[in-house]
């Protein structure tokens, strides 16, 4: 069974809707409603590695320390497509979860293959893997295209496992070793619409945060503190960012289609297990 693209019409009566919860930390959610890819066979590279969790054995019982780090926040707009028009967007079918560049390349709709054509001469081509997520969603206004508006970084480097249990947790996001490891996943980002625009942070931050944290509660809480300038990704545009990039959904301001699509560069190797296509292009609307 294909788990990473699915091809379907779209049409407003039959968009997904979710009640918003706030708790989807980013696409691959920790919420069991959402099943996140699992790659438990692939090997994790340094990229990836949980480096932090090594100074947290299981017997250590020590509190979680908190470091400095400076989100250099990455955020360039490398090219801008003219918009699509509503029409184009619903018609084009094919959405995508962790689906191999060349894969989605034969299988995406027009407005999809146009936006993929443009990202290919920005691949740097350096990783093992390239990665294809998108997503085609009518928002009503109100509506958030993730269930989260969260400030968070993409790819975060996630461990789980007895050590961390003994921490109280499931599952921590180790923010240390994404400023200690020397590689980065790579993110290329368009967005269609003026209607339902992420936010980027555009200049670097520097805050205290634990060095392992649960969910993006806490490094949400101290951006928002802070008050960095961000921006609006313009309508049309493809922007590259990193594994260090603090950025955040908003809530559509009108009614509208938008595709989303997001190509990864990274060493990790990721094969779904469970179908998670549809809660891509679910819609969270507040109650
Ligand atoms: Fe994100």
């Amino acid at each position: 069974m294909n788990l990473t693209y699915l091809r379907r019409d779209h049409t407003i009566a039959d968009q997904l809707v979710a009640p918003f919860t706030g708790e989807g930390a980013y696409h691959g959610s920790t919420k069991k409603r959402v099943p996140r890819p699992q790659a438990s066979q692939a090997p994790i590279v340094d990229e990836m590695r949980p480096t932090t969790m090594t100074e947290y054995p299981v017997e250590a019982h020590r509190p979680i320390a908190s470091f400095t780090p400076t989100f250099p926040n990455v955020y360039e707009i490398v090219d801008t497509l003219s918009p699509p028009s509503q029409e184009e967007i619903r018609a084009d079918g094919t959405t995508f979860v962790w689906c191999p560049f060349e894969l989605a390349e034969t299988v995406a709709g027009p407005l999809t293959k146009r936006v993929l054509a443009a990202m290919r001469a920005h691949l740097v081509g350096d990783k093992r893997y390239v990665y294809v997520d998108s997503k085609i969603q009518y928002l009503e206004s109100g509506d958030v295209p993730v269930d989260s508006q969260h400030w968070h970084v993409d790819g975060s480097v996630v461990a789980r496992g007895p050590a961390v249990e003994a921490l109280g947790h499931s599952l921590v996001h180790d923010m240390k070793a994404r400023f200690t490891a020397t590689a980065s996943p790579r993110y290329l980002a368009y967005q269609s619409s003026h209607h339902c625009a992420t936010l980027f942070i555009t200049e670097p931050v520097t805050l205290s945060l634990p060095e392992l944290i649960p969910n993006f509660d806490a490094l949400d809480a101290s951006v928002r503190a802070l008050d960095p300038p961000a921006i609006e990704q313009p309508a049309g545009s493809i922007v590259r960012t990193d594994g260090r990039s603090l950025h955040r959904a908003r809530a559509a301001v009108r009614a509208g289609w938008r595709l989303w699509i997001r190509v990864v560069e990274t060493d990790r190797q990721v094969e779904l297990e469970t179908s998670i296509v549809e809660c891509y292009n679910t819609v969270f609307r507040p109650e």
